[in-house]
């Protein structure tokens, strides 16, 4: 498989014909979003949008595994006092196009910049969109486990007779839970909603996201030896997290300086450091060259 462990430059709709169908095990992407960052590398109207991405997300929807997961890192911004509709727009047409819209994270921005809007808060929330191909899809939730918390330690040493069996919400809304179930465990299931700093070291790329967001997908989505893919790399974010967890990637940008400033990201990782499964990854990159343009 060539194309593996590879960035390679130019238009991912054009460069991503060459990878087979079902090949990649997770996706996982920002794109540009639209009318941002013109001077760093082009801005795509809000109305040209969805026209700009489908032919793109066609071509993932090709190469996706049937039990792979698609995950689109994206915000709508306010334009003329309004939010835009391009990214629920963009939706409802990726659904058209075959894909299952099967969930949305929310990545809330702990650091996000402060400031005062005349009718607006600051903006502290990105949306993480899961789309699949179909409803039976490979998620290791284990993996995403965060510790239970020190609630449990006053709140389960002595349970009331309610607490031992399902409690149904009073409110009639169909949840319930029982809370014993809580009982010896160290770790919990994390929500839908990701609390985490944005980017501040990357100073090479305007728009890098921080390693920690792909690394939380990558375990939840992936096993090692697994092959990621983002279409989108920029500064090679992704991919470095691929590797560090053991994965194999694909990373592919547009910007040759991009290119090359991931190449070199990739190449400065610690080969010493890493368990055997990230060495050969990684060998298998350098060996191959990490110079492949168009
Ligand atoms: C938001 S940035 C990605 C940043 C990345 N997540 C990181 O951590 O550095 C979007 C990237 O998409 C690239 N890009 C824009 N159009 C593209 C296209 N048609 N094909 C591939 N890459 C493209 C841009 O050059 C830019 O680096």
């Amino acid at each position: 498989m060539e194309f593996v462990n590879q960035i390679i430059c130019g238009d991912c709709a054009t460069e991503l014909r060459q990878l087979p169908d079902n090949s990649i095990d997770l996706i996982f992407t920002s794109p540009p979003y639209a009318d941002q960052r013109r001077n760093t590398y082009g801005g795509i109207k809000p109305a040209d949008y969805v026209d700009w991405f489908l032919p793109k997300s066609e071509e993932f929807l090709r190469v996706l595994k049937p039990t792979g997961t698609f995950i689109l890192n994206i915000k709508e911004r306010v334009v003329k006092g309004e939010r835009s509709t391009y990214v629920i727009e963009l939706i409802l047409r990726m659904r058209e196009q075959g894909w299952l819209w099967t969930e949305e994270f929310i990545w809330h921005k702990k650091n996000s910049y402060p400031g005062k809007w005349p009718n607006r808060f600051r903006d502290s929330w990105e949306r993480l969109l899961q789309f699949n191909k179909h409803r039976k899809f490979h998620m290791y939730q284990e993996e995403v486990m965060v510790p239970v918390g020190d609630w449990a330690k006053t709140r389960l040493v002595a349970l009331s007779d309610t607490d031992q069996i399902r409690d149904e919400s009073k409110v009639g809304s169909g949840f319930g839970k029982n809370v014993s179930n809580w009982v010896g465990r160290d770790s919990v299931y994390p929500t839908n909603v990701i609390h985490m700093a944005t980017e501040c070291g990357n100073k090479s790329h305007s728009a890098a996201f921080p390693e920690a967001l792909p690394e939380w997908f990558v375990r939840l989505f992936t096993q090692p030896g697994d092959i990621v893919l983002d279409p989108f790399i920029g500064s090679g974010t992704t991919a470095v997290a691929a590797l560090q967890l053991g994965r194999q990637f694909v990373g592919i940008d547009v910007n040759e300086a991009y290119c090359d400033l991931a190449r070199d990201r990739l190449s400065g990782l610690q080969l010493q450091l890493l368990p055997t499964v990230v060495r050969e990854a990684q060998e298998t990159y350098l060996n191959n060259g990490s110079t492949r343009s168009r």
